[in-house]
């Protein structure tokens, strides 16, 4: 098989390239270890950026986001009890949307299928090699048992966290910047009505909660926990008692309790390669870099890879000029960082550490109420939130 561009990983980052180079003219093949309806299942975080909600509708992919998906102009952060809304429209002209990203990657898959584009679903044993060549290749088993290899002109890993293509890249032309988290997030999904018209992100005493949504009768919620935690001690009495009490205030807040029918545990990690390229082969989203889920950045920041890689590939499949493509890991990179700069602060600010100093405690009590308390901490919040604009 031959291609222009050939992409390892099916999920949302590759999937969004495979349609913006196909809008351009330039082909490509999708290899994607899971199925369809794997992917699908697998639930993910539920905010979307402005930009990415714009890049899904104007680039022909599906307005199913926009009647579907809901409008928030704003969300609230809960300390001791106490809720202060941040006003995004009003502080910084933007919103986000609540459209699951699982749903983002059915509307992908949908429009790639509508418009011919070549995704292999359920292949094995890829591998890529000849990544600095200038005829790279991606080896694999399709779902037919059939061994097969792709030749192509650019290799993209959009593999995810786990991604073969960023270990393909020799461990003393990389660098990887990590650093792990000693807690995680209980998610569930539940039966339910919705308890709030916006997200609630709620730090108390007894930890972390953040009160999400999904439609008018399914809920999503995650409570802070052990990394170790494992789902089956936990009933749905025993999750809800952790979760009403870590909401709880003077204003008697109480969550709408319902049958839960999904529960994960989210481990937290941080963590950049650089750069993100190694010869023609480019890395996009989570196979680059990976947040921790508060603020919910990761498929918003692999969006932000793919607005500025597939430019860039335009731009050499048309012209030859490979400047674009020289400037992608250092472009992409300014964004992640900030995102991951945002990522780490948010979720520090609203955890409780295992065994915290109570003077840290304090502090970040002070720290909740310079952002909330001020309309500049506020623009601070917002700003980060709802998504800088891009920089290239
Ligand atoms: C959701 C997840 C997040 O990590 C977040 O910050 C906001 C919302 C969600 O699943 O709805």
């Amino acid at each position: 098989l031959s291609t222009q561009v050939g992409i390892v990983g099916g999920g949302p980052a590759g999937l969004m390239l495979a349609h913006l180079l196909g809008r351009a003219g330039i082909d490509s093949i999708v290899v994607e270890k899971r199925d369809k309806d794997t992917i699908h299942a697998t639930h993910r975080a539920g905010i979307l950026e402005a930009p990415t909600v714009r890049m899904l509708v104007d680039e022909g992919v599906d307005g199913r986001v926009l009647t579907e998906g809901h409008e928030h102009e704003g969300t609230v952060l809960r300390f001791e009890g106490e809720s202060h809304r941040i006003d995004f429209k009003r502080l910084v002209g933007e919103s986000v949307w609540l459209y699951p990203q699982n749903e983002v990657f059915l509307d992908l898959a949908n429009a790639r299928e509508r418009d011919g584009g070549d995704v292999r679903w359920s292949v094995t044993d890829t591998e890529v090699v000849d990544l600095t060549t200038d005829r790279p290749g991606i080896r694999f088993t399709d779902a037919a048992g059939e061994d097969l290899e792709v030749r192509c002109e650019i290799l993209v890993g959009a593999d995810g966290s786990q991604s073969i293509c960023r270990r393909a890249i020799p461990e003393d032309e990389r660098t990887d910047n990590f650093i792990e988290y000693p807690f995680a997030w209980f998610g569930i999904l539940a039966e339910a009505p919705p308890s709030a018209p916006e997200l609630i992100y709620s730090n108390s005493e007894h930890g972390f909660a953040l009160v999400s949504q999904r439609s008018e009768t399914v809920q999503r919620m995650y409570f802070q926990c052990d990394p170790n935690e494992d789902v089956d001690d936990w009933d749905d009495e025993r999750i809800w008692a952790e979760l009403q009490r870590r909401v709880e205030g003077p204003d008697g807040l109480r969550l709408q309790e319902g049958p839960i029918f999904d529960k994960t545990v989210l481990k937290f990690r941080s963590y950049v390669c650089e750069p993100l390229r190694h010869g023609n082969l480019f890395l996009v989203g989570d196979a680059g870099h990976t947040v921790p889920p508060t603020g919910a950045k990761g498929l918003n920041l692999a969006f932000c890879d793919v607005r500025a890689l597939a430019p860039a590939l335009v731009e050499f499949f048309r012209t030859g000029d490979g400047t674009g493509l020289a400037g992608y890991s250092a472009t992409a990179l300014e964004r992640v960082w900030k995102a991951q700069n945002f990522s780490y602060w948010a979720t520090h600010l609203m955890h409780t550490q295992p065994g915290e100093n109570p003077f840290n405690q304090k502090r970040r009590r002070g720290e909740f109420r310079a952002i909330t308390g001020s309309e500049r901490g506020a623009a601070y919040f917002a700003e980060s939130y709802t998504g800088w604009p891009d920089e290239h």
